[in-house]
């Protein structure tokens, strides 16, 4: 047999030589390796299988004996792949053909050194930052045998009970597109065969960032408008910068499952968009849609998503099971298990995996660059742009590095990290150690835990966590006891990491009453209190934005968290992160974002019969693209370089940014466009543009965007992508909530 591989190789060699593309060389190098294949061994390579769970980390003789006889194409979140990579593909030489298996992972966050949860990342609006995040993940990953990563995750979402909003890219399509591009090229690179690279997989396809109250696996209804407008977005630029693999979702689109979902597999995705990579199903949806009540039997439910367009079946081993038989009873076409075996035959050949198998287990590269000081340092670099100043009033922040400093609360002195998939990691610094490490000498730091998580109980069991063994009111008395000493009172509170995240949904984000009440009480001391808000999503904070003196928003920010927050506390680092999805004020306003349609009764004061809330404002607490700096900024009114454009021309929109306070800071400078009057309506304002800028204190800049018509194009009930002329206003400013406007028309 290793005859026949090596005639194969050496075919496509003496056919490059001739003077063939690269594409023409792997088409040609995989139709002879086809030509081979029993319709088995083409079924067994789409069969997509997890780690063996041995205990001892040994091979499963039940997963090695799939490996060795073909029925595994692709492995994934392998238990130290380090090693278990080379066994799998030594098992996978015992097959007739020796074809090489995939090895893929969720390596989302990071692989040793870890990142900022992506959410957070996407704070910093540093889209060349979050690029080298995904290369230097890909880089540590890609040297320990995994070659693939099931990431980029790029799913809008507009509710923040939804667990998962902690790993997409916010609520805005425009700046989820460049997250996703960015993160995408950072994998790949323009060439993932040349090592340090990874092929990427965009999720979930699609759609899936839009439950139904929020909650995790449930379904969703939508307008095939407002996904072109909003939700399809991200996906679209993901294939546009290429990604080599997609994953489609768990929830139905327009009532069929997305895993078997022909319009979106296929006519959207294969055809409108040209999709040409590798289509996997995440975690066992294909058996799933039975209890979707979409199908009766296993091999219905693999008939449907093979015909919908699917290459790979991740765990349900539906395909491997029924497929032989669904061809044999004409369910399901030959030419298309060919399709799907091709597509996955395309990803081993361009991972360079038939050239050699153990391409990406390079244990000297990784000895080199795995938590290397410049991994570790671009990982605090991210981690301090992700951190958004919330509040901040009388400049109690940054802290003085003196007197004495009482840290409270549940994650104070705990490590509260979300590691989405990156179980190699090693342990981070908490607040406290950080802190004491930063002011030894200079200031007496203090510590009381004051609260549990949660005193629900409910709750507690299904996030695996214990209450202390104190009673609530002795962490309580504790922690006022500790604070009536201090100067100053940061409170690490918030959520712990294992309520955000898959299957992690929440009704109540609100602060768990047990540590709203502790801050009640710490309130009363009439010390400076801080919070240091711990959370994968935007809570509901209205309590603690009243009553609190300064906030800042700190997520799960990986590695160099500790590190981060404390820079930041000491103003080492001037935050200049911004909000990538609205704050609401109350868990009522859910779904608010910014880029909301206009009300038939817009709201008015004392006019009952507007669009409003009797209880609270309309407006959020923060709204998107918001953040405090230590410095202010100042802007000028917009101008415009004309006031009306056509078709072929462009408008430069401008403003001065000036920094009006103490510190050199960076600001987010933001670009809003509102089509006044359109065939449907639009959103009240939409981001178009952004720039990052850096501003000593006192000094100021000019900021320019260009406006052209293709900026202005949105779909229509008939999902052309088309502008219409009209009034359009232009916003630019610190945040979405900006008010005063610049107008132009187009012609
Ligand atoms: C998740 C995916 C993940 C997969 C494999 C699923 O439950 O939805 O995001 O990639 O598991 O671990």
């Amino acid at each position: 047999m290793k005859k026949i591989f090596t005639l194969l190789i050496s075919s496509a060699i003496a056919i490059s030589a001739l003077g063939q593309s690269t594409d023409e060389k792997m088409d040609t190098f995989i139709k002879q390796l086809m030509n081979k294949m029993t319709l088995e061994e083409k079924i067994g390579q789409l069969n997509l299988q997890g780690g063996w769970y041995d205990p001892n980390g040994k091979v499963d003789p039940q997963y090695a004996e799939k490996v060795k006889t073909g029925q595994i194409g692709g492995s994934f979140n392998i238990p130290n792949p380090e090693k278990n990579a080379k066994l799998i593909q030594d098992l996978a030489k015992q097959t007739r053909l020796k074809i090489p298996v995939l090895i893929g992972g969720d390596v989302v966050q990071g692989y040793k050194t870890i990142f900022p949860i992506p959410l957070a990342e996407t704070m910093s609006w540093d889209l060349k930052g979050m690029e080298k995040s995904t290369a230097i993940t890909a880089n540590e990953a890609s040297s320990q045998g995994i070659s693939w990563t099931f990431a980029p995750m790029i799913d809008i979402s507009r509710d923040p009970r939804w667990g998962r909003v902690s790993e997409g890219v916010g609520e805005d399509p425009y700046l989820g597109s460049l997250v996703a591009a960015a993160r995408v090229k950072g994998f790949q690179g323009n060439d993932y065969l040349k090592s340090q690279n990874m092929m990427a997989c965009m999720k979930h396809f699609a759609m899936y960032g839009a439950p139904e109250a929020g909650k995790d696996y449930t379904g969703l209804d939508m307008s095939k408008r407002l996904m072109y407008e909003v939700y399809l977005k991200p996906y679209k630029a993901a294939v546009e910068a290429g990604v080599g693999s997609i994953m489609s979702s768990f929830n139905d689109v327009q009532g069929v499952p997305a895993s078997g979902n022909k319009w979106l597999l296929t006519d959207l995705l294969r055809n409108d968009w040209g999709f040409k990579g590798l289509l996997i199903s995440d975690y066992t949806s294909i058996a799933e849609m039975k209890h979707h009540g979409v199908v009766a039997t296993d091999a219905d439910a693999a008939a449907l998503s093979m015909n919908a367009g699917m290459d790979m079946d991740m765990i349900s081993e539906y395909f491997l099971k029924n497929l032989k038989k669904l061809v044999q009873s004409g369910k399901v076409s030959e030419a298309d298990i060919n399709r799907a075996t091709y597509n996955v035959l395309a990803a081993k050949y361009k991972l360079g995996l038939f050239e050699n198998p153990y391409r990406y287990i390079n244990e000297k590269r990784a000895a080199k660059d795995i938590m290397s000081p410049a991994h570790l340092q671009h990982a605090l670099e991210m981690a301090q742009r992700s951190i958004v100043l919330l509040k901040n009033s009388n400049q109690t922040l940054p802290l003085k590095s003196q007197g004495t400093i009482a840290l409270i609360g549940p994650f104070a002195r705990t490590e509260n990290v979300q590691n989405i998939g990156a179980t190699n990691a090693a342990r981070p610094l908490n607040i406290y150690e950080a802190l004491t490490e930063q002011l030894k000498g200079k200031a007496t730091i203090l510590y009381a835990k004051g609260a549990n998580i949660s005193e629900n109980d409910l709750l507690m069991s299904r996030i695996y966590q214990k209450k202390d063994a104190r009673s609530a009111e002795e962490l309580k008395n504790e922690a006022i006891n500790t604070a009536k000493q201090a100067d100053v009172i940061i409170a690490v509170m918030g959520e712990f990491a294992g309520m955000t995240g898959e299957a992690a949904s929440m009704s109540d984000i609100q602060m768990q009453e047990n540590q709203r009440d502790l801050l009640k009480e710490l309130r009363k001391l009439n010390k400076p209190i801080v919070l240091v808000l711990k959370s994968g999503r935007p809570m509901v904070i209205d309590w603690e934005n009243d009553n609190l003196d300064a906030i800042l928003a700190t997520w799960y920010l990986g590695t160099k968290e500790a590190d981060a927050i404390v820079n930041v506390l000491l103003g080492k680092f001037n935050p200049s992160g911004k909000t990538t999805i609205t704050f609401p004020r109350s868990i009522g306003q859910i779904p608010i974002y910014y880029a909301h349609a206009n009300s038939s009764r817009p709201e008015i004061e004392g006019d009952k019969y507007t669009s409003k809330y009797l209880d609270i404002s309309s407006e959020p607490l923060y709204p998107f693209g918001y953040g405090l700096s230590y410095t202010s900024f100042e802007y000028s009114p917009v101008t415009l370089s004309a006031n009306t454009l056509t078709n072929s021309g462009k408008i430069t929109a401008s403003v001065t940014v000036k920094n009006t306070g103490n510190y050199d800071g960076d600001e987010v400078v933001q670009l809003y466009i509102q089509d006044v009057v359109g065939s449907i309506k639009r959103p009240v304002k939409e981001l178009k543009g952004f720039e990052k800028i850096s501003l000593k204190a006192g000094a100021s800049q000019i900021v320019n965007f260009m406006i052209t018509e293709d900026m202005l194009r949105f779909y229509n009930n008939q999902l052309e992508l088309k502008s219409e002329p009209g009034l359009f206003k232009v916003y630019i400013g610190t945040n979405s909530s900006v008010k005063e406007a610049a107008e132009f028309e187009l012609k």
